[in-house]
């Protein structure tokens, strides 16, 4: 049988990839964006509760009530922004499932769906799967600056969709209030919607505030957030994260959810709620990654790699045109196969591969793996 593939661009991603490497070279790994030590133990202890307390068969479909109103609780704390549990939030297997639920509810063939590159890789292959085309802004290193103008130009009837993502992977920037208000101005009158993917929302540094898209009216009225409690509680593996949106929204987002998983982990819901109920442990994120990052940057600022700090997530982007002019793709796996440390080249996320000389290093990793790799970097 001869079946042409629905996606022919996509092959192995890149995470595959210098994964694989760094391991086949024993070397340091800073490419994928987990962490290397251990989830809380209280949280594991609560989830082992929960399977002991009787939560193994199916959860809500919505998800966990429980683990809802410790969501929306949040949402009141932290951004003075109501969210109904019953009805505007729904537990998910991960941002990534969030992500492509929406899409697949709302994307129809030959929509537009703006995104902003370098971008996370999930979101392409989704808008391509439903018939759906990318419009593609690309921003570029060190700023990553979004010019308005360009967005505006970009925007016409068939836009659907724009998704936006900030705490932003891979460059690790944050986008500001008046970015958010741009985007509130354009999009004001419109049907668009606004997918935004706010993953990192408790990794943000140096006294900034994250700019949620449920802090502006008009914004929210037509935004999902995607959230990951992978990335905020240490345990990437456990994939489950929730997307809160209007009720109008999330009524037909729930249309797809209940076929494409129906209702994720419950144990897991489970333990996550009673672990919420004190706000500290998402609250405490900002300072716990701020002090790797400034670890991990201090150790290298002798280096030859030039950097402006992460301002957000936990990932910090260097440029190292000083060092070599080589493709980045070639000098990540240059690096992992004779100096044992391994990255992310960012071309990989850009439009055409653009190559800006930067690659991605995840400081979500113990301090004697920071130490190390530093102590590497300082001498290329
Ligand atoms: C920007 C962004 N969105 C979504 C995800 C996916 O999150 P999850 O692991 O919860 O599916 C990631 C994970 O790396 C990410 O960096």
């Amino acid at each position: 049988m001869n079946h042409q593939s629905k996606l022919p661009d996509v092959g192995t991603t890149i995470f595959t990839v210098m994964s694989a490497l760094a391991n086949e070279y024993s070397a340091i790994n800073l490419s994928q964006g987990f962490p290397n030590y251990p989830s809380s133990q209280k949280l594991n202890d609560l989830v082992t509760n929960a399977m002991n307390n009787g939560y193994n068969q199916y959860a809500p479909m919505a998800g966990n009530l429980d683990l809802r109103l410790v969501i929306a609780h949040k949402y009141e704390l932290l951004y003075k922004s109501t969210y109904h549990p019953e009805k505007e939030i729904t537990v998910t297997a991960g941002a990534t499932q969030a992500i492509y639920t929406i899409i697949s509810a709302f994307v129809r063939p030959n929509d537009e769906v703006i995104i902003f590159k370098p971008a996370y890789d999930c979101y392409q292959p989704a808008i391509e799967l439903n018939g759906g085309k990318t419009i593609s802004i690309q921003l570029s290193a060190p700023n990553y600056n979004v010019n308005w103008d360009e967005v505006a130009s970009k925007v016409s009837s068939k836009t659907k969709m724009i998704i936006i993502n900030t705490p932003h992977n891979p460059s690790g920037t944050i986008w500001s209030k008046d970015d958010m208000l741009q985007l509130q101005k354009l999009t004001k009158d419109t049907d668009i919607i606004v997918l935004s993917d706010e993953v990192y929302e408790h990794i943000v540094f140096d006294e900034a505030q994250h700019q949620s898209t449920c802090l502006f009216n008009d914004l929210k009225q037509r935004s999902f957030i995607t959230a990951s409690f992978g990335k905020t509680f240490h345990n990437t593996g456990w994939k489950i994260g929730y997307c809160c949106a209007p009720d109008y929204l999330m009524y037909e987002f729930r249309k797809v959810h209940q076929f494409n998983v129906f209702s994720v982990n419950h144990p897991a819901q489970k333990g996550i709620a009673d672990y919420m109920q004190d706000e500290s442990t998402y609250l405490g994120l900002n300072t716990f990654f701020e002090r790797k990052r400034d670890l991990f940057l201090s150790l290298i600022s002798e280096s030859r790699f030039k950097f402006q700090p992460s301002k957000g997530t936990y990932f910090q982007v260097l440029d190292y045109s000083e060092i070599t002019d080589e493709y980045d793709v070639d000098f990540a796996k240059r690096l992992t196969k004779e100096f044992k440390i391994a990255s992310i080249p960012l071309s990989v996320f850009n439009e055409n591969s653009k190559d800006d000389k930067v690659l991605r290093f995840c400081f979500a990793k113990t301090d004697d793996t920071l130490i190390q790799a530093a102590n590497v970097l300082k001498h290329i």
